[in-house]
């Protein structure tokens, strides 16, 4: 039986979200400049959208910048940028054929201008599409984003939040919490990834680096996320 028959297609996590890393590391071990790794990393990515949705997983998150990684050499983050664009202008027919909903978690506004419009246009539309919810998370950092919330919620007048105010002024409002979260290259840790939304995800991390993650594995991190005991505190 393949692995893909493995799953169990009644029990498919609605969301998985996924730390993406080790694309340095896979150029490092080929000698390769790092900026290699990445766009390697840009065809996973590619792969990955395709058998979510086929899946049909509801969400996927997707790590592609962190607030942090602006500290990185100035090549590499230019060199990033330019593969985010290039998917950009690459994707959009291709989202709108398959229907998928193209949307962005992160502070845009320290992105160039030419790539905020791309990704404004990009969410536009394909804002009403019906299949997958591609969520790319993008100069993100989870403390930013829960400082945000609390400053809406203080603009909003609202002193005594309930869980779901909170949930409405974060990034992904509307949107279920990950049952899933995966990260690729081994490390034990969340990189101020989701810290709300992830208080009952399942967390699996394979040695797997990025750019060699595939379907496959995607299929094993399921039949893994499908063998835990959900309980959500209770017995
Ligand atoms: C982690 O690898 C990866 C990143 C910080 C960036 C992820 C970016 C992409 C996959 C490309 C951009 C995405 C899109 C959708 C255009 P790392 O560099 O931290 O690897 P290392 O830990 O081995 O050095």
């Amino acid at each position: 039986m393949s692995l893909k028959e493995q799953i169990d297609l009644t029990k498919l996590p609605k969301h998985v979200a996924i730390i993406m890393d080790g694309n340095g590391r896979w150029a490092k071990k080929r000698m390769l400049p790092r900026i290699i790794g990445h766009t390697n990393g840009v065809k996973t990515v590619k792969k990955i959208v395709e058998f979510a949705r086929k899946l049909n997983i509801q969400v996927l998150t997707l790590y592609a910048f962190s607030t942090e990684n602006w500290q990185r050499p100035k090549d590499e983050v230019s060199g990033i940028m330019t593969l985010l664009k290039t998917y950009l202008k690459s994707e959009l027919e291709n989202m709108i054929e398959n229907q998928i909903s193209f949307r962005v978690s992160g502070d845009i506004s320290r992105m160039s201008e030419d790539i905020q419009a791309e990704l404004k246009e990009a969410v536009d539309k394909t804002k009403d599409m019906k299949s997958l919810v591609l969520n790319l998370a993008l100069n993100y950092g989870s403390r930013q984003e829960i400082l945000m919330a609390c400053r809406d919620l203080m603009s909003k007048g609202i002193t005594n939040p309930t869980e779901q105010d909170f949930s409405d002024c974060l990034y992904t409002k509307g949107l279920p919490d990950p049952d899933l979260l995966i990260r690729t290259s081994g490390e034990m840790r969340i990189s101020n990834f989701l810290l709300w939304q992830i208080a009952y995800t399942e967390i699996y991390v394979t040695d797997v680096l990025w750019p060699d993650f595939n379907e496959d594995e995607f299929c094993k991190a399921i039949i893994d996320y499908q063998k835990r005991d959900r309980r959500f505190g209770k017995v």
